[in-house]
């Protein structure tokens, strides 16, 4: 049906492979960062910083709940995706991330 789309669940990792504080890219057709907090909350954004080009999944640094870019220092909401912090202007576009026992999943 035309404008509808598919959501597809990806498993990205099991907990164990994801410490607290740390990033990482999930391959696929959508390239996606899996970050987990220091509190061990798990969020996914898109993978490249919508300023410029760089993986955020390879290389950022996570404080609370902001994602930080350090090619230009640009800020994002964690749960949301939203710049907080110039140069960023655009969002990135957040996913759902599901856990089940040590599983974790992607939804893109
Ligand atoms: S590429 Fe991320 S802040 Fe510039």
């Amino acid at each position: 049906m035309e404008g509808t789309t598919t959501m597809n669940r990806r498993f990205a990792c099991t907990t164990g492979d994801l410490d607290p504080g740390e990033s990482m890219t999930v391959p696929g057709e959508v390239k996606i960062a899996l970050h987990r907090t220091e509190d061990g909350e798990f969020f996914a954004t898109a993978d490249t910083c919508s300023h410029e080009e760089w993986s955020l999944g390879e290389d950022s640094d996570l404080e609370d709940d902001e994602l930080i870019c350090p090619l230009h220092m640009a800020r994002f909401n964690l749960r949301t995706g939203e710049p907080t912090c110039f140069p960023a202007t655009v969002a990135l576009k957040t996913y759902a991330v599901e856990v089940e026992g040590e599983d974790v999943y992607v939804v893109a």
